[in-house]
């Protein structure tokens, strides 16, 4: 059973100097050399985590380079903070690579001596201190909607606005972000789509996944282009599959290790129809 907290790995370290409580939602984890992305792994909005790191699935950057070109326009979705993008954006030729996500920033307010998080579009959705991070799961429900009731509408008023974003990904020439939800359609046509670590079944329903297929082949992907769809977390290694649409359907071209578990779900687009 998963629980509804996460202590921070540094708490012993940290636990003399607990008075000097980190400030900063993102630099929660502030004395990691690679602090931005050690905090997502802690960052939880709307039932998906942030975690990411960096050289992530460099194997499938590998294979990915002969399917572009530089007229390539890339779309990466949940990019996370950009860290696991960096790979593709120095490794691939491309004319424009978009770092994109459902969530770019968050808010966060310090209530009773813990830092809430909460977004535009959703209420309070973690707090933490330095050694722990609660998060709003059913456990703790009643907890997040007694603080919803009570500071929700002050908190809109006060809060911080944090960017997810890394710096020197934003500063990269030819590198552009945008706020997208996948599962909002939006017609954005790219000739190579990158969706690492998140299209997958502990995240979503399969009845969700069928939902998106047609929707990557008409609107996300441009015929002609490709999807990679990647899924290294945990002890699994890097498995990946990199699809082409043909304007029709989606076939497969090449995997690395075992292929994403939801590679059949794009492949099998005539049973959707
Ligand atoms: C586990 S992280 C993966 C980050 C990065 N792609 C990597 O492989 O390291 C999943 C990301 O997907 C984003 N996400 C969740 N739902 C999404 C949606 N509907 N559309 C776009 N991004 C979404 C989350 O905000 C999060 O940043």
């Amino acid at each position: 059973m998963k629980l509804p907290f996460k202590l921070n790995p540094k708490f012993f370290k940290k636990f003399p100097s607990f008075i000097l409580a980190s400030s900063d939602p993102c630099l929660i984890y502030k004395s990691d050399s690679d602090s931005k992305s050690m905090a997502m792994r802690s960052i939880r909005l709307g039932g998906t985590f942030k975690t990411t790191c960096i050289s992530r699935y460099i194997n499938t950057i590998n294979l990915l380079q002969s399917y572009c070109t530089p007229k390539s326009k890339i779309l990466d979705i949940g990019a996370s903070d950009g860290s696991a993008s960096l790979s593709g954006i120095h490794g691939l030729s491309y004319s424009e690579y978009i770092v994109s996500d459902k969530y770019l920033f968050l808010h966060s307010i310090k209530l009773l001596g813990l830092y809430f998080i909460f977004t535009d579009r959703l209420k309070f959705q973690m707090a933490f201190n330095s050694f722990f991070v609660l998060y709003r799961s059913s456990w703790l429900a009643w907890f997040f909607r007694l603080f919803d009731f009570l500071y929700y509408n002050k908190a809109k008023r006060n809060s911080k606005k944090v960017s997810l974003l890394r710096d020197e990904v934003i500063a990269i020439d030819n590198v552009s972000v945008l706020e997208f939800d996948m599962f909002r359609p939006k017609n954005i046509q790219a000739d190579v789509v990158i969706v690492a670590n998140i299209l997958n079944r502990s995240y979503f329903t399969d009845e969700a996944l069928n939902s998106l297929v047609l929707y990557f082949l008409r609107d996300i992907s441009r015929p002609g282009g490709i999807v990679a769809l990647i899924d290294n977390r945990a002890e699994k290694g890097e498995n990946s599959s990199i699809l082409h649409n043909d304007g029709h359907a989606f076939t497969l071209l090449e995997r690395v290790g075992d292929g994403s578990d939801v590679e059949h779900i794009f492949l099998n687009l005539e049973s959707l129809n």
